[in-house]
């Protein structure tokens, strides 16, 4: 498909680029990340966006911040990665996949470690060559694993989907948000494939517009038949019966199943419950945190009211200095989710319990 021929993040002849979101969807253009300031900016501005795929830019962004260091001591090395990830953890709050990644590459760098001080190696320059590899084959493996559990999560999403059903989607949680396919775009893709003939409803997604701007974008490149309507018009189109299952992604899950994901996303998934429409989350297992026990725990960022009033429009379509209030996430309750579909299978309710099973490999 086309549209996959587009990817978020891509490291090329050794440098890293970001399809920067911002310029869609009248613009496809490459931005190259050279420090981990710029790695900072782009996740903090929204040029890479979308938990997974923000978890594959610090990945890769991790490390194109530390290759140059041109020591011999493995622990000054340490010193350094541990800088930059404290740094770039702070660029977004609430999508856990930064964290998540910006860990995993430190725990990639603690095993080195013991592995060298196992062999008796001692520091050395070489011990450092080799240590960059393994962190770069690390952003990728960040990479590759989420583009086949995105490809997983399209076949269990599209087992709960049916030939023709009208499916309505808040934000964009596609191939733009990950490294590949998407999460709860991924079955519509499949689906298309397979000839299920879905009609898609986009929420335009306020204030940031990722649904009307990103998610239209990418279906009507795949010609997968999408409509595109206001946040406030979910409702009706419920009413008029055009919707029979409602997908959306995730940024952090809690361990009881409370999901955070775009600001809206809770209040779709009330209206899906009044109307007796399914509600699932799709949620990779980097996306779930065990370490936050219910969704009132998650941080949830709050970004510039001018975002709101000022950002998509030539003059700004509120008085000048008006107060706002900007949050960027809220999270939906366990108790509105119909299943959660991850890439190694599909959890129902009781979530902590379903939840703790998968997340314990039993
Ligand atoms: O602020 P954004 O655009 O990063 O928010 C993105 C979302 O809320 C997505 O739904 C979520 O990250 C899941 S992406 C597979």
């Amino acid at each position: 498909m086309q549209v996959f021929d587009i990817v978020p993040v891509k490291y090329e002849n050794e440098d890293l680029f970001v399809l920067d979101q911002t310029r869609l969807p009248g613009e496809e253009i490459y931005c190259k990340l050279k420090s981990k300031e710029d790695v900072w900016e782009a996740i903090n501005r929204l040029r890479v966006r979308g938990a997974p795929a923000i978890g594959v830019a610090a990945g890769y962004g991790l490390y194109i911040s530390v290759r140059d260091f041109d020591g011999d001591n493995l622990v000054k090395f340490g010193e350094k990665l541990r800088d930059v990830k404290n740094y770039l953890i702070t660029s977004r709050p609430t999508a856990v996949n930064l964290e998540w990644a910006l860990l995993r590459m430190e725990e990639r760098y603690k095993e080195f470690c013991c592995e060298t001080a196992l062999n008796n190696d001692i520091d050395g320059i070489e011990e450092i060559e080799r240590l960059k590899k393994v962190l770069l084959e690390e952003a990728h493996n960040i990479r590759i694993e989420d583009e086949e559990n995105c490809k997983a999560m399209g076949k269990h999403g599209l087992s709960l989907l049916k030939k023709g059903m009208g499916i309505l989607t808040h934000c964009n949680a596609g191939t733009l948000a990950t490294a590949k396919y998407g999460t709860c775009l991924s079955p519509i893709y499949l689906g298309k494939e397979k000839g299920y003939e879905f009609k898609v409803f986009a929420d335009e997604t306020r204030p940031l517009l990722q649904g009307a701007r990103l998610t239209t974008w990418e279906l009507k490149k795949a010609e997968v038949d999408v409509t595109l309507i206001c946040d406030n018009m979910a409702s009706q189109v419920m009413k008029n019966g055009w919707v029979q299952a409602v997908v959306v992604g995730c940024d952090r899950m809690a361990a009881n199943g409370d999901g955070a994901n775009k600001i809206g996303t809770s209040g779709v998934a009330i209206l899906a419950k009044e109307y007796g429409i399914p509600f699932y989350m799709f949620v990779p297992t980097s996306t779930i945190d065990m370490n936050t026990r219910k969704g009132d725990d998650i941080i949830i960022e709050e970004r510039d009211g001018e975002e709101i009033y000022k950002m998509w429009y030539k003059k700004p379509m509120a008085p000048e200095g008006v107060k706002t209030f900007n949050p960027a996430f809220d999270v939906t309750n366990h108790k509105y989710i119909t299943a959660i579909v991850t890439e190694k299978g599909i959890l129902r309710p009781p979530y902590k319990e379903s939840i703790k099973k998968l997340m314990d490999g039993e």
